[in-house]
């Protein structure tokens, strides 16, 4: 009989009873229907269907697996037998083979695409959804629903209520850009930051790779280019104190590595646009090619934050043959649509007195226009070449705002970063648009209104509840064709003042739940007091697979 004790408590002191789970997640799915009153029991000794035949979708119930593993100690059995499973995953909805009879297909958004429902009932938990990416969407909404064990115990079993959830993103492009130029991050922290996006619904990682203090993408031709170009001799501390603290610092991705997160990050439905910034923001490759400045240089790889005055030159033209060489290269190894070409920031000082950037705008015939200086159309001369290159490789190019100035071409994309304006006028002309204002998007700013406690930044305040408020159609603008061009919100995190991985995410969390729901949701489902209550359960599970974030939000 003490025996029979013993084991008893032996096993509680290694496994919970049931725990619930609540689909009170973020970003919050479109419709949650919950029974409360009644549960489907799923047990370590359950199923979850698995088809090892279609490699995408067992990718997906692996990753679910592992989650409710992770989050509940409970390990389903992998199980061939669909109707043995308590977990089945079915392609298609009922509703579209109903619509399609007899009728020719309609074609479907990108966000239809991504759509899932996920059914839970006395039969157990049905997920359905049109292409494997929505069953990934199902899994991420089934592991944020997930009661977390203690670490290192199992629950018994988990509680489900009965229910009906179905979802789909508002907007078809959801990102989140990451400067890896001012510092230099490990593949493991880029990795961790794209299951971040993904736990997050994102789904386009945007990689800013150059910079005036670092260029961090290796290209083959040039290979002194990201040895020399990477490292700078030391780095100004605080906000250019004109103090320095003497350490080199570098870094740089190779292109096997590039490869390598790009796999990652598509495991995860998530796309990556590299950034090569030009023709400003370019003094690492002026340190290694001197020549392709208007004045030849020396020049050293930046070690104070801001805009360097020294760029490419726009008239020589060894800079197309240079940009062509790296951006081709960047081609190669990053299979996205969108590629980003910069274009922000690019003083002109230089150009006004070169010989060269004077006779290329002779030789362009470039004429006052009464709008855009004679250099900043030059700088328009320079976006369409690369525009018109990077179509020819089946890509489009995305600027930040400045791109639009001196005229952008058909298929270039803006990035809308200087408040919404750009953006704005861009729609209004049919170029699509990714809003990313200051305003509300740049989670460099700092997130709480006690800068003092917080660790050095950039300045400026942004706190999750401005993140949240975002409404990137801007409907007191744009009609609603207009409204079309809006690709979606982004949130940028420059890095000057950002040092460390735990740093990148302490900035990050929890304002990419607020973006999140901006990137999800309507705005009439949207509730910032609601969403409060939504957070503690994430910041719970940031805690339980290691992310650093701001425990307090404004
Ligand atoms: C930017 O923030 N310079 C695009
Ligand atoms: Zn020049």
């Amino acid at each position: 009989m003490k025996k029979i004790l013993f084991l008893l408590m032996a096993c509680m002191s290694l496994s919970t009873w049931a725990q619930r789970a609540d689909y009170r997640i973020i970003p919050q799915p479109k419709s949650v229907t919950t029974d409360t009153t009644q549960v489907f029991s799923l047990q370590p000794s359950m199923g979850i269907a698995y088809d090892a035949g279609n490699p995408e979708i067992a990718r997906n119930v692996q990753f679910l697996r592992q989650w409710i593993e992770e989050f509940t100690g409970v390990k389903l059995a992998l199980t061939p037998d669909d109707k043995k499973a308590a977990v089945r995953f079915s392609i298609g909805f009922p509703a579209d083979k109903k619509a399609k009879k007899g009728k020719q297909a309609p074609t479907l958004t990108a966000q239809q695409e991504e759509a899932y429902a996920i059914t839970i009932d006395k039969n157990g938990i049905l997920i359905q959804a049109r292409q494997p990416i929505g069953f990934f969407r199902a899994a991420q909404t089934l592991r944020k629903s997930l009661p977390l064990s203690a670490q290192g115990s199992a629950f018994n079993a988990i509680d489900f209520p009965f229910t009906k959830i179905q979802d789909e993103p508002r907007f078809e492009y959801r990102g989140a850009m990451l400067d890896c130029a001012r510092h230099f991050f490990p593949l493991e922290t880029l990795k961790q930051y794209v299951d971040a996006l993904a736990l997050h619904g994102c789904n386009q990682l945007h990689w800013h790779l150059t910079e005036d203090q670092g260029w961090r993408f290796e290209v083959k031709a040039l290979p002194e280019l990201a040895k020399k170009g990477s490292i700078r001799n030391q780095t100004v501390i605080g906000r250019n104190s004109g103090v320095y603290d003497g350490q080199p610092y570098g870094g740089y991705y190779t292109q096997e590595q590039c490869r390598e997160l790009v796999n990652y990050a598509a495991e995860r439905y998530i796309n990556i646009i590299p950034e090569i910034d030009l023709p400003g923001h370019m003094m690492s490759a002026l340190h290694v090619f001197p020549n392709l400045g208007c004045k030849g240089g020396p020049y050293p790889v930046w070690e104070q934050w801001g805009v360097s005055r020294e760029v490419l030159c726009a008239g020589n033209p060894e800079t197309m043959t240079f940009l062509k060489t790296v951006v081709g290269e960047l081609c190669d190894v990053f299979p996205s649509k969108y590629i980003h070409i910069g274009g922000d920031e690019c003083p002109k000082e230089r150009w006004k007195t070169c010989p060269k950037c004077q006779a290329k705008i002779q030789e362009l015939g470039l004429k006052e226009d009464g709008k855009h200086s004679l250099e900043d159309q030059l700088q328009t001369y320079i976006n369409h070449e690369m525009e018109a290159f990077l179509r020819e490789r089946g890509r489009d190019m995305i600027g930040w705002d400045e791109v639009l100035e001196g005229g952008l071409t058909e298929g270039g994309i803006v990035m809308s970063w200087r408040g919404i304006k750009g953006g704005i006028e861009a729609a209004k002309q049919h170029h699509r648009v990714i809003m990313t204002p200051t305003t509300f998007c740049y989670i460099d700013y700092y997130q709480l209104k006690d800068q003092w406690n917080q660790p050095l930044g950039i300045g400026g305040y942004l706190p999750a509840s401005k993140v949240y408020s975002f409404e990137p159609l801007v409907p007191e603008d744009l009609n609603e064709e207009e409204q079309k061009y809006i690709l979606g919100p982004q949130v940028n995190l420059w890095c000057e003042y950002v040092g460390s991985p735990q740093h990148v995410f302490y900035m990050m969390l929890p304002r990419l739940d607020a973006i999140s729901e901006v990137q999800w949701c309507r705005s009439d489902q949207k509730d910032f007091e609601d969403f409060k209550t939504r957070l503690p359960h994430m910041l719970r599970i940031y805690d339980r697979i290691g992310l650093k974030y701001c425990p307090k939000v404004e």
